[in-house]
């Protein structure tokens, strides 16, 4: 294996938003036009989904849902492989292989599992083996380069050790040891309530909604309670934070001198954000419309991603299976 080789997964859980978009789609998005790597893969981490035990209807559809959301998004399927992390799966094969090289102390110290036994949860296996799925998300196609956040730089620390151990005990470089890569981040961007917008905390602007539902998102937006003709700072305001990611820099400068004179209220500047929000999500629910009545196409990117990743998977698998020993009819 050679070449870099960049590799991310995508959990398939809910309505995608802005914050996923600017603190995930568009940085990835920068990555995959870059140039820097031979190859990017993007997969749909529908496997690991099923640690939160979801009804399978439930899957279904959220995975169906964010193939489509990243597709209209911009991930670009002639510069990226874009696959099922289920129609690889040769990935869980691997997994079971690289358990035999993880600790149980090493994955209680995993911060997920952490956090849901401290919050009086049962895990399940599923859950506490997470980290080890992931390295062999990672592994499986010899990937270079991770983009991580915060909450991943574990996960990849973790991959890192298992293949430093396979590697020492094969007294070969089976796996490149990953690094992660840190995207040109734009920030966290606040909800409606000002906190990080999540989907866990219901205080999205979702990428994809209708226009209604849209608009109230944009109406919920948490001010102070200034009046109308007072200066105010718009640095301070949950609706400015977002004008910055979306309004064009002409209106936005205007945005902010009324803001800063007086004179602009907080309807004025949510009815003026809700404006820019239709013309900048105007192209991406086009596409998405267009894919939604395509399914053939949909079908053949992920079978061609499939394609690739399978071939690649095999290739590794063959290597791990003879180090390790386990073999196959056609081995006599
Ligand atoms: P959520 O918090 O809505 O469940 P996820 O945890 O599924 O979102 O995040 C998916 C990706 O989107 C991650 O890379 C994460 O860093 C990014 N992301 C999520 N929310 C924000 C936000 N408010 N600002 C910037 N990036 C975000
Ligand atoms: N754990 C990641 C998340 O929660 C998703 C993921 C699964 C992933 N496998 C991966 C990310 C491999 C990068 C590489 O967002």
């Amino acid at each position: 294996m050679s070449g870099k080789r960049l590799l991310t997964g995508i959990k398939p859980s809910g309505s995608v938003h802005l914050g996923n978009y600017f603190g995930a789609v568009k940085p990835f998005q920068e990555l995959q036009n870059a140039h820097d790597f031979d190859q990017t893969f993007l997969f749909i981490a529908n496997y690991h989904a099923l640690t939160g035990r979801p009804t399978g209807s439930d899957l279904t559809e959220m995975t169906q849902e964010i193939i489509l959301d990243y597709l209209a998004m911009g991930i670009n399927e002639s510069k990226t492989v874009m696959f099922l992390q289920s129609d690889v799966p040769r990935v869980t094969e691997l997994t079971w292989m690289l358990n035999n090289f993880m600790s149980v102390a090493h994955l209680e110290r995993a911060h997920a599992y952490k956090d849901a036994v401290a919050h009086g949860k049962d895990p399940n296996v599923g859950l506490f083996d997470y980290p080890v799925l992931m390295a062999a998300d990672i592994l499986l196609y010899g990937s270079t380069h991770v983009p991580v956040g915060e909450d991943q730089k574990q996960h990849l620390e973790m991959t890192r050790d298992l293949a430093e151990e396979v590697n020492a005990d094969c007294a070969k470089e089976i796996f490149p040891l990953p690094e992660s890569v840190i995207p040109n981040r734009t920030g966290i961007l606040p909800g409606t309530d000002g906190n990080k917008m999540s989907k866990s905390y219901g205080n999205t602007i979702e990428m994809f909604a209708d226009e209604k539902t849209l608009r109230k998102q944009v109406m919920a937006i948490v001010t102070d309670s200034k009046r109308p003709e007072e200066p105010k700072n718009p640095e301070e305001c949950n609706i400015y934070a977002l004008h910055k990611h979306i309004t064009p820099a002409d209106d936005l400068a205007e945005i902010e001198r009324g803001y800063r004179e007086g004179g602009l209220s907080y309807k004025e500047s949510k009815e003026q954000l809700f404006e820019s929000l239709k013309i900048f999500l105007e192209p991406f629910r086009e596409r998405r419309h267009d894919l939604t009545n395509n399914s053939d196409e949909v079908r053949r990117i992920l079978q061609e991603g499939a394609d690739i990743a399978n071939a690649e998977a095999e290739k590794t698998m063959r290597k791990v299976r003879s180090e390790l020993g386990i073999l196959s009819y056609s081995d006599f």
